[in-house]
């Protein structure tokens, strides 16, 4: 394989590679875009402190996640439509994922099922929910994680109503999909894709397929879809959830520390601290500005975990110093799924954890559990 040094280099190659609707859906943000810009500026603006002659020879990335061993500090977070950046991409980010010894998180809009990802893994992955208007639809799509041995729940909870993503209504990503002259065009030039996807085992929403009555192309689904979102939904629903799944019950898309205290007393086992990869609220806070605040307000109750913005272990240390546990990687290793298949996944995993690792030895830091506001540099402002 290509040598790829960073997260930006394998971001660059998945440009080139995947035709433009599917870059431009993974690579944007809802309206003008000022969260989703805001994720990577505000994390660049926390500065480290260098330190030296700390012995750091014993120093490791690994830890724990909800109890669970990880070789380091983060997993995959759920994303939507990942088997269209590479045929089979959501089989291939679990493997590599595992391989790497972190958790990968299945997005209730994946395009291979979850009975696909089983039936291609050995471990249990985690499995990330919409709670739509068919209840039923919920319950029963809970009933097949657990079969298929899903240990973990991510429940999406800041996306009752979809934020507009203005490049997805420019290139024809839309319900229905408009299939357009400059769409074909452009899919010409990129055969690997076409050569990747056309090998995948689905080309359409796999959870859904089969299961939802009569609905069975894209363009039925993706419409179904889109009248299922449920501005009704409540912290009732939570509660509901929670009688229903046997296993941990993570809540991803908190922002507010009253909205973690909520979590923290319907007994979830984490919160996410997310605003969608900035492509919900646009005008919310960053991520990493709503942390401290969050963390603060939940204490140890439950653990707080973090997205949003993570391109680098650099990222990922600035996290942790700020009061998360542990991180979820989104486009970073989406890139690396479309530039080089398995392997770019695998590749963007490593780059994150030695680059984790290099922080760590120059702040002078030997375990995750270690990490602390010590880390951070006192800047004159
Ligand atoms: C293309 C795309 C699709 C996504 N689909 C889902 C999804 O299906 N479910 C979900 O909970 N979050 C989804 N997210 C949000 C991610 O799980 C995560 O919160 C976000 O990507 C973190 O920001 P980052 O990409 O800057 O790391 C999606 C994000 C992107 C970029």
């Amino acid at each position: 394989m290509k040598t790829y040094p960073s997260i930006e280099d394998l971001r660059q190659v998945a440009r080139r590679r995947v035709p433009r609707a599917f870059y431009d859906y993974l690579d944007s943000g809802s309206y003008n875009e000022e969260t989703f810009q805001a994720n990577r500026v505000d994390l660049g603006t926390i500065k480290l402190r260098q330190r030296v002659l700390v012995d750091v020879s014993a120093r490791s990335t690994a830890s724990t996640i909800l109890g669970e061993q990880v070789a380091a500090p983060f997993a995959l977070a759920p994303i939507g439509l990942t088997g269209m950046q590479h045929g089979d991409g959501e089989i291939l980010a679990c493997e590599a994922a595992h391989e790497a010894g972190i958790p990968y998180t299945l997005s209730t809009m994946s395009i291979c099922s979850i009975e696909d990802v089983a039936e291609a893994t050995k471990k249990p992955f985690w499995f990330q929910l919409y709670v739509i208007r068919d209840r039923g639809f919920s319950k029963e799509i809970l009933e097949r994680a657990r079969k298929a041995g899903c240990n973990t729940l991510v429940l999406t909870v800041d996306l009752q109503v979809l934020g507009q993503r203005h490049r997805d209504i420019r290139n024809g990503m839309t319900v229905p999909p408009q299939i357009r002259l400059s769409n074909i065009v452009d899919i010409a030039t990129k055969p690997a894709w076409i050569w990747s996807i056309l090998n995948g085992r689905r080309k359409t929403f796999g959870n859904l397929a089969g299961h939802v009555k009569g609905m069975e192309n894209v363009t039925q689904l993706s419409a179904w879809v889109a009248g299922q979102f449920d501005p009704a939904l409540s912290w009732k629903d939570v509660e509901w959830i929670k009688s229903i799944w046997p296993g941990k019950l993570v809540i991803k898309g908190i922002l507010d520390p009253e909205d973690a205290k909520i979590a923290a007393k319907l007994g979830a086992d984490a919160i996410v601290v997310s605003n969608h990869g900035g492509r919900q609220l646009d005008g919310a806070p960053s991520s990493i500005s709503a942390l401290p605040k969050v963390a603060q307000a939940v204490g140890a109750d439950l653990e707080v975990m973090f997205d949003g913005g993570i391109r680098t272990g650099a990222d990922i240390m600035r996290a942790l110093a700020l009061g998360a546990r542990s991180c979820l990687i989104g486009r970073a290793y989406v890139y690396g799924l479309g530039a080089a298949g398995k392997p770019g996944v695998a590749r963007a995993i490593e780059i994150l954890k030695k680059e984790l690792d290099v922080t760590m030895a120059l702040t002078g830091v030997n375990r995750i559990a270690d990490i602390g506001p010590q880390v951070l540099a006192e800047i004159d402002r």
